[in-house]
């Protein structure tokens, strides 16, 4: 955990359903400093991308993901072994709620209590957690307090803490991978944002407030839709419709407008989905929330979505933002994670394209010291 000047690091460890990413962080006086990254990626999910029984909640098999982990660990030579992992976002029941003020202390039992008219699974198979993210003033001037409840199942909690056993690492934290984008992407930014994780086989759509997070939804198309659509479209196989993707993009003409024709309609699926949980924010921030009914009270207090951010490397793809910012109307850029941290001028010319993919690990990985 010390290195030999004293300083304290950590290795921020996303789990994907195709990938594993580290990040090692050290604590500096000044900004946290990334001291080495890498990732490893399992291609036996290309091949079974074909198999549509596999949906997101295919996941990287403890013994290997721990296996692939340890390999990580020793050829990135990092010296912490202290980790903070996500959950994916997927896994976690993320839900707002509002309740009367009362003491913090009191909070955690009256989320205890709540907790089971939100979730499906008795309350014992279940780690909660919450967060304040606002107060407001009801239609009887009564004070509101807003918080969001995490609940995570146990299982998955224990399903990490395994692997971390195997790998020989010390689990310190778990985090909904969404409140890693927030730290990565967002910080202090009060602006309403859409951030847009385009994973491989998932999309998650975080809504951040006044840099909180108020509500989160997924779709399973994703990144892997898009391979699948030209693996089928130009009848090749998985492989080189990846490879096809990675370096056409959507910005093709002539010969390669073909390929734009075959992705796009999964691309627009992604944005009908962030159109979506966008409306839905919309239409909700200026109401009571009574999580069974929300009664519209205050249409003037309610809050626009201004921008949208995208992450995941899914938005590493050629031409995305502007194509999704023409077709949602809203100003649309590729989140920099690297902002939030220094780092060698080595990989300066990187960074933008190692910026997705690595948002979440960053987010891990800086949770501890900002
Ligand atoms: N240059 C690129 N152009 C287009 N797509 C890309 C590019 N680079 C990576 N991708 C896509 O990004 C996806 C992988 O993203 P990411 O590493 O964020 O996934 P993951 O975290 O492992 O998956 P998930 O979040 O679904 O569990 C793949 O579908 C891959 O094809
Ligand atoms: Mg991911």
């Amino acid at each position: 955990m010390f290195n030999i000047f004293g300083t304290k690091s950590y290795l921020g460890v996303d789990i994907g359903t195709t990938s594993i990413k580290v990040v090692e962080i050290i604590k500096t006086s000044t900004k946290p400093k990334l001291k080495t990254y890498g990732f490893l990626e399992s291609y036996g999910h290309l091949e079974r991308l074909n198999d549509a029984l596999q949906t997101s909640s295919l996941k990287i098999m403890d013994q290997e993901a721990a296996k692939f982990l340890k390999i990580l660990i020793k050829q990135l030579k990092c010296k912490s072994r202290d980790v903070v992992a996500s959950i994916p976002a997927f896994s976690a029941f993320i839900t707002l709620l509002e309740i009367p003020e009362m003491p913090v202390s009191e909070i955690m039992e009256t989320m205890k209590y709540q907790v089971r008219q939100y979730i499906p699974l008795p309350t014992s198979e279940v780690t909660i957690d919450w967060l304040p993210v606002g107060k407001r003033q009801d239609e009887k001037g009564v004070n509101k307090q807003q918080v969001i409840l995490i609940s995570v199942p146990n299982e998955q909690i224990r399903k990490y803490q395994n692997i971390f056993k195997l790998a020989g690492l010390n689990l310190r934290a778990l985090e909904v991978e969404s409140l890693a984008l927030v730290r990565a992407l967002i910080a202090n930014d009060p602006t309403p944002t859409a951030i847009v994780d385009i994973g491989a086989r998932s999309t998650n759509i975080a809504i951040i407030d006044k840099g909180y997070l108020r509500h989160n939804s997924q779709t399973d198309f994703s990144g892997g839709s898009l391979t699948q659509a030209i693996a089928s479209g130009l009848n090749i196989n998985i492989r080189r419709a990846e490879e096809l993707k990675k370096q056409k993009g959507i910005i093709g003409v002539g010969g390669d407008y073909e390929l734009s024709t075959l992705t796009i309609p999964f691309l627009d699926a992604i944005i009908t989905e962030v159109k979506r949980a966008k409306d839905n924010y919309e239409k909700n921030s200026g109401s009571k929330i009574d999580g069974s009914t929300s009664l519209t009270i205050n249409p003037e207090q309610s809050r626009r979505i201004e921008r949208v951010i995208l992450t995941g490397g899914g938005a590493n793809l050629l031409g995305i933002d502007t194509y999704f910012e023409k077709q949602i109307g809203l100003t649309t850029v590729i989140g920099d994670p690297f902002s939030q941290v220094d780092y060698s001028p080595e990989i300066k010319p990187i960074i933008k394209e190692l910026g997705p993919p690595f948002a979440v690990s960053i987010g891990l990985g800086i949770r501890e010291f900002v």
